[in-house]
């Protein structure tokens, strides 16, 4: 008998294993392909202030190993998530729920924030959306914008915050550390990298916005690479997030240094693919000697 279960910011997951924000919309659409309650939570679609209609389409953009998004933080607005949403996934959902929230401005986060955060465990701050403009990462690529907008938000909200990180920037631990010392209680790295693709034949941009957000399985070392150096540089627990696709990758991240693991584009290719990473992670951790996951947690040094 392992025991997967870990210690996220002071609330128990029963495993490590969460569907990353914007791959599962509000857990209806994974809960058509099986019980939700076998997660380690779920982290809900971005959410804003107001409601958005996203980007132009085409939105989203194939690649070798991964795909490009720019859907443009696409959502009901703050009020129906926390009306509507959240009640309706709390009906056959009893694992802890993440809020992801985005703003345009420092009083965007913050009043969505207000809005949300009663309804959830944890609050997840975006600030590394690379599709809109004078939002998202316009925050999370600047330590000094990162620090306001965590410092502000940190004292609204009643839940522990974690901050997402984007990975395009220089050094992803000097905007870590930065969120730490404002008041963060946590970190989820990494957001999509900037990335773009060209239809030869229309000579145009795939993507309506021409860049876009790469993501999946070809990203994995990049995102294990920052969250080993962010292990090394913050004490708050880290979510990992980048290519996760086998129970054996949520391993290795760990060992990286990540509490808890979010699969994204992987469960846009296979819907059971969380179920199917749970139900081998007894498996992986038998075949390699562990019986207690949280015990390996940042063991590379
Ligand atoms: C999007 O809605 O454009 C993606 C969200 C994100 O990358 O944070």
């Amino acid at each position: 008998m392992v025991n997967t279960s870990v210690n996220l910011c002071g609330i128990t997951l029963q495993n490590p294993v969460i569907p990353a924000s914007g791959t599962c919309g509000f857990g209806a659409e994974l809960a058509e392909w099986y019980d939700l309650n076998l997660l380690g939570a779920i982290s809900i679609k971005g959410t804003t202030l107001e409601p958005r209609f996203g980007n132009p389409t085409p939105r989203i953009a194939e690649c070798p190993n991964g795909m490009l998004n720019s859907v443009g933080l696409q959502n009901p607005g703050v009020e129906t998530v926390a009306a509507e949403e959240i009640p309706r996934l709390k009906k056959h959902y009893h694992q802890p729920i993440i809020a992801n929230i985005s703003g345009f401005s420092i009083d965007e986060y913050t009043a969505c924030c207000e809005r949300i955060c009663n309804s959830v465990d944890l609050v997840e701050l975006n600030i590394s959306c690379p599709n809109v403009h004078n939002g998202g990462m316009a925050f999370g690529t600047s330590a000094t914008e990162a620090a306001r907008v965590v410092s502000a938000v940190r004292k609204v909200c009643s839940r522990p915050l974690v901050v997402k990180l984007t990975p395009n920037v220089t050094d992803i631990t000097v905007i870590a550390r930065a969120c730490e010392e404002a008041g963060a209680d946590g970190l989820t790295l990494i957001n999509t990298l900037l990335g773009m693709r060209i239809d030869v034949m229309r000579r145009k941009p795939v993507l309506a916005n021409k860049m876009g957000g790469f993501s999946g399985a070809a990203v994995f070392p990049i995102a294990l690479r920052m969250i080993y150096q962010v292990h090394l540089a913050c004490r708050i627990p880290i979510i990992g997030c980048g290519g996760v696709s086998s129970a054996r990758d949520v391993i290795e991240m760990m060992m990286a240094g990540a509490t808890a693991v979010q699969v994204g584009s992987e469960n846009l290719r296979n819907p059971l693919a969380c179920k199917e990473i749970i139900e081998n992670l007894p498996l992986e951790m038998e075949k390699l000697h562990i019986s207690d996951l949280k015990e390996f947690i940042g063991i590379i040094q």
